[in-house]
């Protein structure tokens, strides 16, 4: 049996001050549940669904992540910043051991 790691990621808010995250891989989480475990501040209002674009990051490292489903595609052309580069929905990427290393900023959408 292996034990699970955690992986490191790091977050920019707002304001421009960065945030090193640890978040353990074996906890089935999602990149905003991540975030606010560790008390950062992200609106997401619908909770995880792709349903409200407030959990809206831009990823600034070069990692590959996984494609896009239409729901949360969708969701980004809806509020406007589906062709920023990097954007994403933090509620649809799954945590995972391939993330490590990941840098984002928190989109304008997320503030409260
Ligand atoms: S929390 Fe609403 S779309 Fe991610």
């Amino acid at each position: 049996m292996s034990l699970a790691k955690d992986i490191q990621v790091t977050l920019t808010d707002l304001e421009s001050k960065k945030h090193i995250l640890l978040i353990p891989t074996d906890m089935n989480l999602n990149l905003m549940e991540a975030i606010r475990i560790h008390e950062l501040p992200i609106k997401a209002t619908c909770g995880g669904m792709a349903l409200c674009a407030s959990c809206n990051i831009r990823i600034t490292s070069s990692h590959k992540l996984p494609e896009m489903n239409e729901e949360e595609e969708a969701m980004l052309d809806e509020a406007f910043v589906l062709d920023e580069k990097g954007s994403r929905l933090a509620c649809q990427i799954k945590v995972n051991p391939t993330l490590d290393g990941l840098e984002f900023e928190l989109g304008e959408l997320t503030r409260s």
